[in-house]
């Protein structure tokens, strides 16, 4: 396993790595311009300043801007990853480097590390005594309420960015076991309707692609999960050609995925043929040891959703009579009945642990949502309830109509009578 701290790393391969690192960086910086108005103008106000703000994110660029600028609107930042296999080696020591007075920016994250080492460093960006968190899947929350206890007397509240992180803390708050409020931006118009569609369905292509080097035109493809995530993953999957299957437990979404163009099976029957599953619910045991027994021989399995659950990794490793890597993040692992199965990424989300991640563009909307949550919390974190808290509704208005403008679009304006118009009930045909 490699060291956390890069200890084993020359000083040349070091500068090397740094270097890129800054470039990832730049490059994402130059198009996150909805965060950088957002970042300037919190800087401004100034409620961030000298705030501790402990963050558990996906450490690759986009997250490093969103960093960057909460040090720089004066808060002392320690950033940790959400997930052993998700962070940028090159942008966590590029981190280091970085002017952010007035705050202060500590990075600990390293692509790769054990279990251990992960709960090492959730604890090390703990250990700062946070006055708001920033939680990507609800790890730190949970530490939190649990090993860390002497900490809770000083969190004012934090934001949680994903599916999965929302559900447990609705979880924790029905139990009455939240102790601060926590601003759910995945709930944001701007976030998952984007993000959650347009990036993972993007980036998990982009994963897949990088890890294997195969075509996906004319690939049986199944797509567990038809949330915001699967649709995406679908909808760039049907439009790269391959063939597409999706399976649902809502009814609701089933028949939304045939109203867009889509077969849903179960995946007892879907999996028999396909090439490639990828699994985007949020739930556990998707691909479980009964649909691994029918899988054909090559079948590639890939994970998009935040937890390492959906496929049965472990009963995939424990069976199969050899286990080898033929790419980085392709492990080959054949059955005592022949058949050769691929799993990408550890059943790790594949789009941060093959592929780059959410592109830029995306990521500027829901890190500007991340930054206002923070200031939010800064300002009210005492007075709102300890439970999870949706967004003031403007927020998704400002952010829309600044990335309008990022991108060159324009909207029209309801004239007086317009407006009068929608408002009346009297005038008909
Ligand atoms: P969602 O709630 O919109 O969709 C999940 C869908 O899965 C729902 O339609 C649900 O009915 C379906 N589902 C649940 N259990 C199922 C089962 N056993 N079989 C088939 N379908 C099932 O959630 P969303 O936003 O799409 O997120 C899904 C997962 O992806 C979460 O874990 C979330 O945290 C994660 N996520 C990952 C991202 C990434 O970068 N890879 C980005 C955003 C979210």
């Amino acid at each position: 396993m490699p060291s956390i701290t890069f200890d084993d790393l020359d000083e040349g391969m070091r500068q090397v790595m740094t270097a890129s690192g800054r470039g990832k960086l730049d490059w994402a910086s130059s198009r996150m311009v909805v965060l950088g108005k957002l970042g300037s103008e919190i800087r401004e106000r100034g409620h961030l300043s000298g705030r501790r703000i402990a963050m558990s994110l996906h450490p690759e660029a986009k997250t490093g801007v969103l960093a960057l600028t909460l040090a720089r609107a004066g808060a002392e930042v320690r950033l940790t990853t959400c997930n052993p296999l998700s962070t940028d080696d090159e942008v966590s020591l590029a981190l280091r480097t970085f002017d952010v007075t007035p705050g202060t920016l500590e990075v600990r994250a390293r692509k790769g590390i054990d279990r251990d080492e992960y709960f090492r460093a959730l604890n090390w960006a703990l250990d700062m005594s946070p006055q708001i968190v920033i939680d990507d899947g609800g790890d730190l929350v949970r530490l939190l309420h649990t090993e860390r206890r002497d900490l809770l007397k000083d969190v004012l509240g934090g934001c949680e960015e994903t599916t999965t992180g929302i559900h447990r803390l609705k979880a924790m708050a029905a139990e009455g076991r939240l102790d601060f409020p926590m601003m759910d931006a995945n709930d944001c118009a701007m976030k998952h309707l984007f993000d959650n569609r347009y990036g993972t369905g993007q980036s998990t292509l982009d994963g897949i692609m990088t890890a294997t080097n195969l075509c996906i035109a004319g690939m049986e493809a199944v797509v567990a999960g038809y949330g915001w995530c699967g649709r995406g993953i679908a909808m760039r999957l049907k439009g790269m050609g391959a063939i597409v299957t999706v399976t649902e437990v809502d009814p609701v979404k089933a028949v939304e995925a045939v109203m867009d163009g889509f077969r849903v099976r179960r995946m007892e029957d879907a999996s028999r043929t396909a090439s490639l599953i990828i699994t985007a619910t949020g739930c556990c045991d998707i691909v479980g040891e009964n649909i691994i027994r029918g899988l054909p021989d090559g079948c590639i399995l890939a994970n998009s959703g935040h937890f390492d659950n959906e496929i049965d990794v472990s009963y995939l490793r424990r069976t199969a009579v050899s286990v080898k890597r033929s790419r980085r993040h392709v492990e080959d692992l054949i059955m005592p009945d022949g058949r050769r199965l691929h799993l990408l990424s550890e059943g790790r989300l594949v789009n941060l642990a093959a592929g780059q991640g959410h592109p830029v563009e995306i990521m500027d909307m829901s890190f500007a949502i991340q930054a206002a949550g923070a200031e939010l919390i800064a300002m009210k974190g005492r007075e709102l309830p300890k439970d999870v808290v949706p967004f003031p509704e403007d927020l998704d208005r400002r952010i829309a109509i600044l990335k309008l403008s990022a991108m060159g679009q324009s909207l029209d304006v309801l004239t007086s009578e317009q407006e009068r118009y929608l408002s009346s009930w009297e005038e008909g045909t």
